[in-house]
């Protein structure tokens, strides 16, 4: 098995503190490594193969440090542009196609490489049970329970029970509201956790049926590519021209509509599974004090009736008083202070100040 480790996100929730230059998947969130250093510890005693990752290329030198201080070698997939996961996926399955000596298939399991999970024992077992179920050639899903109806994940409703846990009668990407609080009612659903376990053949055998175009683009930009020590350069004229689509949307959705045997599973995944998609959602899992307060960073910082709040300072003191519900992240260069309930829309921030530059 392969781990396909996608490092080519924004993370713009997470601003201030996560950049264009600098973004979530290579900050310490949660303890002392970063997310990707962690989702690269956490395939340990799981995977003997070195994992592939893919990212901007501006960032190719940041994905190769940290994975050498945490002694990990590393394929690195360096894409001149995002282009999201469909094609990212395809150009780990172009490689991991093009590198195979064996006579199976490889396998390909495609991680984020900006979540949290806090039971790597489970994930691993979660991860492993799928294997047989995608060497037959079905693509294997990681499910969550779900706790509130997010709109920001995809939604799996799960059929009768299968090898790995059960099959996947629909898939459905980021749906609205109403509709994610009818699927967390119904209780047969999962949210996609936006692992995929998948063969690399098999990938771009339905890549090529429900998204020609990206298949082709794809292709293109790997074929005589050149590796310059671990890192491997697409062909940026190639992937540039490429469409710009999700996984969920090119081939989880339509693939769990087609007629006839589902050719999805899920594995449920109780592992401290979290995506940190938001300062709210770092608050969740971190560490509180008596008041319910978390803090991260250097700074210090002393909270005075003070409730429910999140701190973040990296060298001046910060200091809170009667207050609720704060978000205060503090950079040297820009100062957040929002509601925790509004945190979700630090992205707009983001967007307008982008539009203003
Ligand atoms: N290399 C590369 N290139 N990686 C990318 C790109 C890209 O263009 N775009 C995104 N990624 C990486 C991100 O860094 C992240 O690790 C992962 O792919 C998923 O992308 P997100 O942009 O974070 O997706 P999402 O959160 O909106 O939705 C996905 O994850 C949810 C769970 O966190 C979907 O799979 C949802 O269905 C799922 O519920
Ligand atoms: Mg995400």
């Amino acid at each position: 098995m392969i781990p396909v480790i996608m490092a080519g996100g924004s993370g713009t929730r997470l601003w201030p503190l996560s950049r264009t230059a600098f973004p979530k998947q290579f900050l310490a969130l949660d303890g002392q490594l970063t997310m990707l250093q962690q989702t690269a510890a956490r395939l340990d005693g799981l995977s003997e193969q070195a994992p592939m990752v893919i990212c901007n290329e501006d960032h190719r030198f940041l994905v190769a440090d940290q994975l050498l201080q945490h002694g990990k070698k590393a394929t690195i997939l360096l894409e001149p542009v995002g282009r999201n996961t469909a094609p990212a996926i395809a150009l780990a399955a172009f490689q991991a196609l093009a590198q195979n000596t064996g006579d199976e298939a490889p396998v390909l399991l495609v991680l984020a490489a900006d979540h949290v999970i806090r039971n790597t024992k489970a994930f691993q077992q979660a991860a492993s049970a799928l294997l047989p179920a995608v060497k037959a050639g079905k693509i294997g899903t990681l499910g969550i329970v779900p706790t509130e109806p997010a709109t920001g994940y995809g939604y799996i409703r799960a059929g009768v029970a299968a090898d790995a846990g059960f099959v996947v009668e629909q898939f459905i990407e980021k749906p609205n509201l109403a509709t994610a609080q009818e699927y967390v009612a119904a209780g047969n659903y999962y949210w996609n956790s936006g692992m995929f376990m998948v063969r690399a053949d098999r990938y771009l055998e339905l890549l090529k049926q429900f998204r020609a175009d990206i298949y082709q683009a794809c292709e293109q930009a790997m074929a005589n590519v050149v590796a310059d020590l671990d890192f491997v350069r697409v062909n940026g004229e190639a992937f540039k021209a490429c469409p710009d689509e999700s996984i969920d949307y090119a081939i989880m959705e339509p693939l769990s509509a087609v007629a006839g045997e589902p050719q999805v599973v899920v594995a449920p995944l109780d592992a401290g599974w979290s995506d940190v998609g938001s300062w709210s959602a770092l608050w969740d899992i971190a560490e509180k004090d008596e008041g319910n307060n978390a803090t991260l960073g250097e700074s210090d910082v002393i909270m005075s009736n003070t409730t429910n709040s999140f701190v973040y300072g990296e060298k001046r003191l910060i200091t809170t008083l009667g207050v609720d519900n704060l978000v205060i992240i503090d950079t040297p260069d820009a100062l957040l202070v929002a509601n925790k309930d509004e945190v979700q829309n630090v992205k707009n921030i983001v967007a307008e100040i982008k539009a203003a530059q």
